[in-house]
């Protein structure tokens, strides 16, 4: 009995603490990534990034900004670090010295869910200095481990010290981490398609403006990085590598943050509408920034130097707002452009799946490769054809013009039988009707005897009130992947 009272205190006590969980697809490297501190590879440029890093115990200084990417294939996971710094130091050369006191970049990685005590630490500094932990059931080494194979850069590798200097502005950190070093833990080795498991992405140390950032949040009573409970969520994605081809080739280098691009909504609509229009839809004195129009600017780096240092010439000036701010900005901005598939939609996509060809009757009126109704329009390519504002508002918002072809229509024919479906077809002689029978029926005009046209479409509205907010989100993310196979490898 006070067993049982105990753990019920202590999980309304993890309630308490609990964080959202972020969360993050790791895609499959679509090309060979060179280890030399250089993210120019194609595979890294069509990687989407995590999430803005979090100031959990930030006391005082400049806030800087750090971003992170991970891809994977069958022997590696690779990580990307960009760590934007006005003050670069690191001194400690020692092999498992305590590199955290310099500017440092780390990631902690738990390959089982079930027991996210069993992690292990990679620790670099700006000159390449790295630091391993291992806290796992299994290992009886020393307070430090080794793990075979890690090859990794960083962007002042090798150097005796780094001092502060007056031009530093970032520096960078490329890793590949062999999969091999995790297979006492994880549940499958090689991963597979889906498996999840745990990490934390961090930023510490340096002289000024120490930053104590991290991807996923940690509460500021914790005050430590060696938090497993905390650890975001990561999934290998099996299907990265191919959508993110055809990304690559339109143009659009990475995938969007949905969360950040919110944020960066909110944060446009402060500064930006008095030239470029509320949600970047028109204005009167720049550019729409969503139109569909040749942009000049397409990848994240120039869209962030637009916007932080204006465009020379023109009425565009320089923002003050912070780096990460600017950077929410973006993404923003190239949400708006981006159709849905390029934005990297938060939600269960199979549970997502299921709901559309479950409870949510979508398959009923709609057709996914080859599985579904005909009533409405073949969903196969809907995540390459349309933006996600577009799909967002499709599933809540009625129509107002019923596209042709979807007109709803109820037709009673002289011999008594109701027909209810969409017309698809109608001339002076004839009306072909596709019934909710999933049926075609051809009624020549003689044989109506009433025809009623309806303003409303079939499609019904409101589904993120019947679905619920996490059953909608779950549906969109399902609906944002759709696209043809020709379409993902173009
Ligand atoms: C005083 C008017 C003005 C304000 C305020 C303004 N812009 Fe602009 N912006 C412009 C003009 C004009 C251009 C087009 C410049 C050109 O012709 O290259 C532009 C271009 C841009 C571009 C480049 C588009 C492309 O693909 O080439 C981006 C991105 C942009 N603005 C974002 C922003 C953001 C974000 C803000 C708010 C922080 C902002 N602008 C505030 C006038 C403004
Ligand atoms: C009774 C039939 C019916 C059901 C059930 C139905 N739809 Fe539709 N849907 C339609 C019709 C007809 C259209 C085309 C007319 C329109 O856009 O209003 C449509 C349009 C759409 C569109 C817009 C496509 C585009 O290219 O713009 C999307 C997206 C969509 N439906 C998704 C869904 C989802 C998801 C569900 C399940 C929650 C669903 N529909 C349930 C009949 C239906």
């Amino acid at each position: 009995m006070m067993e049982r009272m105990l753990s019920i205190v202590l999980l309304a006590a993890g309630a308490l603490f609990a964080q959202p969980p972020v969360e993050y697809r790791i895609q499959r490297a679509a090309s060979p990534i060179t280890i030399d501190a250089n993210l120019d590879e194609a595979a890294w440029q069509q990687a989407s990034p995590v999430s803005a890093f979090i100031y959990n115990w930030f006391t005082a200084g400049e806030k800087e900004m750090t971003t992170a990417k991970l891809l994977w294939d069958d022997e590696n996971l690779y990580v990307a670090f960009r760590s934007f710094d006005r003050h670069i130091s690191a001194y400690e050369r020692k092999r498992h010295g305590p590199v955290s006191k310099d500017d440092c970049l780390e990631i902690f990685i738990s390959p089982n869910p079930q027991k996210v005590r069993n992690y292990y630490t990679f620790e670099i500094n700006a000159i390449g200095t790295m630091l391993n932990r291992n806290k796992s059931d299994w290992y009886t080494g020393g307070a430090t481990w080794e793990p075979e194979g890690v090859r990794y850069r960083s962007t002042f590798h090798g150097m005796a010290s780094k001092d502060e200097s007056a031009n530093d502005r970032e520096w960078i950190l490329e890793m590949a981490i062999p999969l091999r070093n995790f297979a006492k833990d994880a549940v499958n080795m090689p991963p597979r398609a889906g498996d999840e498991w745990r990490l934390n992405l961090m930023r510490t140390g340096g002289k000024t403006n120490a930053q104590q950032s991290t991807w996923s949040p940690i509460p500021a009573a914790v005050h430590s990085f060696h938090s497993p409970e905390y650890f975001g969520k990561v999934i290998f994605d099996g299907g990265g590598a191919r959508r993110t081809t055809g990304r690559g080739r339109r143009g659009f280098s990475p995938a969007v943050n949905a969360q950040d691009a919110e944020e960066g909504r909110a944060l446009y609509n402060r500064s930006c509408t008095i030239c470029h229009g509320p949600d970047g839809a028109a204005g009167d004195r720049a550019p729409a920034l969503g139109a569909q129009r040749r942009y000049l600017r397409r990848t994240e780096d120039d869209l962030f130097d637009a916007i932080r240092n204006g465009i020379k010439g023109t009425l565009m000036p320089a923002s003050p707002s912070s780096d990460l701010e600017i950077r929410k900005m973006v993404a923003f901005v190239r949400g708006l452009r981006a159709v849905a598939i390029d934005v990297n939609v938060a939600g269960d996509v199979g549970q997502g799946e299921s709901i559309f060809f479950g409870k949510g009757n979508c398959s009923q009126c709609h057709m996914i490769r080859g599985r579904g109704g005909l009533l409405g329009p073949d969903l196969t390519n809907i995540g390459a054809e349309r933006k996600l504002d577009h799909l967002r508002a499709a599933l809540t918002q009625p129509k107002e013009v019923v596209p042709s072809g979807y007109k709803s229509v109820t037709v009673t024919t002289t011999g008594g039988e109701t027909i209810r479906g969409v017309a698809r077809n109608q001339n002076n002689f004839s009306i072909q009707v596709l019934g909710v029978d999933n049926k075609l029926h051809l009624l020549l005009r003689n044989e109506i005897r009433n025809l009623k046209v309806e303003e409303q479409s079939m499609m019904p509205a409101e589904i993120d009130k019947s679905l619920g907010k996490e059953g909608f989100a779950n549906l969109l993310a399902f609906l944002s992947r759709q696209a043809r196979a020709s379409e993902a490898s173009r």
